[in-house]
């Protein structure tokens, strides 16, 4: 039997410890690599927390598979048995230029059905917790169940680069006609910060066209147990292996960004 109470245990204690050294890091010079391109980057604290948490997670569940954005984990094919999907740092150039306004996010999956969801803001020092099934929190405080919102009066979450260029969306029929209909739009800069927002009511959707499986996993984990929908652009259920646009809401409020929105203009 997989004890759930001690994975729990492990991953609230390894999240302090990572983002303890994360803060103690803002006093020693980043070490800055580009990836793809010059504004897909990566630090030594984004490895090396990737390296923490894989080290730990072998070390004391050595039968546990990870899955991390910066290839300290496994080649994962399937996601049989336990799964731990790892991004050390999401927001990592709010990291760089801003020192805040990134997180810890993890999702821990058994045979791919959701178990725990983690979001920690380090710098805030809050963390958004999910046990599948028993409810989501806030630190110690729980949150409640989301209440709707309608388009006029929703705040939603989206990179305006989407607005101008994406191959997916025709943002002429689609977004811009969104950005247009609501009360407001921000752009956070980190995915899982976003996700943990949409659970806290603190934004009513957020949209995207891109993200990584360790993008979205915590917050998926985090974001049903309040009620949200998360989806791909037609509403069908996310690949937790592949690279997917997310449409993350209130549920009625995500099936009226969809009907009336995107499915004007999916290319
Ligand atoms: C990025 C952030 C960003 C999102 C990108 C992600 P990273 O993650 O979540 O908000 O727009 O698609 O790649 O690279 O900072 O972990
Ligand atoms: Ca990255
Ligand atoms: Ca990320
Ligand atoms: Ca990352």
């Amino acid at each position: 039997m997989t004890n759930w109470t001690e994975i729990d245990q492990c991953a609230r204690a390894w999240l302090k410890e990572a983002g303890d050294k994360i803060i103690l890091s803002f006093q020693t010079a980043l070490q800055i690599k580009e990836k793809t391109n010059a504004n897909d980057l990566v630090t030594n604290i984004d490895q090396e927390t990737e390296r923490f948490f894989a080290k730990q997670i072998r070390q004391t569940f050595p039968g546990h598979r990870i899955m991390g954005e910066e290839g300290f984990g496994d080649d994962l094919k399937d996601l049989s048995g336990v799964v731990w999907i790892v991004d050390p740092i999401d927001g990592t150039t709010n990291f760089i230029h801003q020192k805040r306004n990134f997180m810890i996010s993890i999702g821990i999956f058994e045979n791919g059905e959701s178990r725990l969801g983690y979001i920690y803001d380090v710098v805030l020092n809050e963390i958004y917790v999910a046990v599948a099934g028993e409810g989501a929190y806030w630190n110690d405080e729980q949150l409640p169940m989301l209440k709707e919102t309608t388009v006029d009066k929703a705040v939603i979450g989206i990179n305006l680069t989407w607005l101008t260029s994406n191959r997916l969306l025709d943002p002429a029929k689609t977004l811009i006609p969104l950005a247009n209909d609501v009360r407001g739009t921000r752009s956070y800069g980190s995915a899982a910060m976003e996700f943990a927002y949409v659970s806290t009511g603190r934004l009513d959707a957020y949209i995207t066209m891109r993200l990584s499986p360790w993008d979205f996993a915590g917050g998926k984990i985090i974001l049903e147990e309040v009620g949200g929908k998360i989806t791909n652009l037609k509403g069908e259920p996310l690949n937790l292996l592949e690279k997917t646009p997310v449409v993350a809401a209130k549920p009625r409020l995500h099936e009226k960004i969809i009907e009336e929105y995107l499915k004007k203009g999916i290319q």
